[in-house]
């Protein structure tokens, strides 16, 4: 960051991110059942070089080293997510403490290190048997989702410091079910848009009890949102983008802050629109504590007519890219935060995830990873602008903590702060772990001085 940058809150939260399957391994573990993921990473063709997430970084057993070098790192809070599969392993039923204990020593051995915990409920590994029952699609999943949100709120209490219900319901919904890029593998539109309203269901439904057992916890929900831009200035364009912005951003934010779907987008999907039981949306619309958002890449649309669907199609319009393809745009960021602060009543936000998977090279036993740094700087100053102009926003998450399974692409992406040998588990901090843990030491001393 440039030395003007002016600096963040002293109360400013800085942490690192991970998902359960994405590090965890130990997947025939203390009774843990299997989840979609396991399955789809077992059918050919679904991952790249047939990676699978069965030790991923056997964070299962390294977990104190791990909680150890983000003390080192400096980091302030930890967003990490249960694996529902080790807590029901056939979705509902039979509890296994197991897994719950593991995540209780996770949390404890945070609180000792002087580490925030914030729990993710859902990130993507839904237990196989739910999905053997028809999955997201059913509706019988939101009580099996509000009982497996009883079993953690109660067992982890308030030493949590946040609970999310959901990580990116739009990709469990149309990755999932709509486009079959994720587990299950599913591709069927009308499947994905009623996935994606079970989705928010079940996270209204389960805020009640999660609230009752951890009274002291703030309680929310983490969308990934991705501003849309129109290629030109043509009328068409903007409605192109538009509509991207429906399908993608507002079929998720308007239910959760205006308690309805975005009419524009009801009409758009037409025969594929979800069954909406009565009461429904008052019950995805119910108060939350915070809004977590993912952000990596913004989107130009043009409109195609003979695109099917929303007869639209996506401009590759910025010249750097990341290691995943993904353009660079961290403008798109505070673009972002400042228009959903205008379009609703926000509670405070986090940006949950933001980073970038680089061909990392190990030279001498480090990585120089100056496109990272540079990556991260520049979304940091993002997030800054925005918060300039007046958006409530309370801390930062780098994505990842550690190169872990990245889904689809296997161990190809390397999203880490830490570099991991996928052979040896061995872990080093990269450049961009070092650089972070200053960033954060500069704003707590900035911060202090301030205070003085
Ligand atoms: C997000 C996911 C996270 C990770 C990053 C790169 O969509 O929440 O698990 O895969 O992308």
């Amino acid at each position: 960051m440039s030395s003007s940058t002016p600096t963040f809150p002293p109360d400013f939260t800085w942490g690192v991110a991970t998902s359960s399957y994405q590090i965890e391994g130990a997947v025939h573990e203390d009774g843990r059942g299997p989840s979609i993921w396991d399955t789809f990473c077992a059918t050919p063709g679904k991952i790249a070089n047939g990676d699978t997430g069965d030790v991923a970084c056997d964070h299962y057993h390294r977990w104190e080293q791990d909680l150890d070098l983000m003390q080192e790192l400096r980091v302030g809070a930890y967003r990490f997510s249960v694996a529902w599969p080790r807590v029901f392993p056939e979705g509902t039923g039979r509890l296994e403490e197991r897994g719950l204990d593991f995540y209780e020593r996770l949390v404890d051995g945070l609180l000792a290190r002087g580490i925030e915990p914030h729990v993710t409920l859902y990130h993507w590994d839904l237990p196989q048997a739910l999905q053997d029952a028809g999955g997201w699609p059913e509706r019988r999943i939101v009580d099996a989702f509000v009982a497996y949100a009883d079993a953690v709120t109660r067992r982890l209490g308030d030493r949590v410091v946040s609970y999310a219900t959901l990580n990116e319901p739009w990709c469990s919904a149309f990755l999932g079910y709509g486009q079959g890029e994720h587990a299950p593998g599913l591709s069927d539109h009308a499947a994905g848009l009623q996935a994606a309203h079970h989705l928010l269901v079940a996270h209204g439904a389960a805020l009640d009890v999660m609230r009752a057992n951890a009274p002291g916890s703030r309680h929310g929900i983490v969308l990934n949102l991705n501003p849309a831009y129109p290629a030109s200035d043509s009328d068409e364009d903007a409605l192109a983008a538009r509509r991207f912005d429906g399908f993608f951003n507002r079929w998720y934010l308007d239910p959760i802050f205006l308690g309805a779907y975005p009419s524009d987008m009801w009409d758009a999907f037409g025969a594929n629109v979800p069954s909406v039981a009565e009461g429904d949306m008052a019950v995805v619309s119910k108060p939350i504590d915070f809004l977590g958002v993912n952000y990596y890449v913004r989107t130009v649309v043009a409109h195609d007519p003979d695109a099917p669907g929303l007869a639209l199609r996506t401009v590759a319009a910025d010249a750097e890219r990341t290691g995943m393809g993904w353009g660079v745009y961290p403008r798109g960021l505070t673009d972002l935060l400042v228009r959903i602060d205008r379009d609703y009543t926000l509670p405070p936000v986090y940006v949950t995830e933001n980073g970038a998977a680089y061909p990392d090279k190990v030279v001498d036993g480090a990585v120089r990873d100056a496109d990272r740094v540079h990556y991260f700087a520049r979304h940091i100053e993002a997030v800054q602008a925005a918060m300039q102009q007046g958006v409530d926003v309370r801390g930062y998450f780098a994505w990842s903590l550690l190169d872990n399974f990245e889904w689809a692409h296997g161990y190809d992406q390397r999203f880490g702060l830490v570099h991991v040998d996928f052979e040896t588990q061995e872990r080093f901090p990269k450049q961009s772990a070092r650089w972070y843990a200053d960033l954060i030491a500069r704003q707590g001393r900035a911060a202090a001085g301030a205070a003085t």
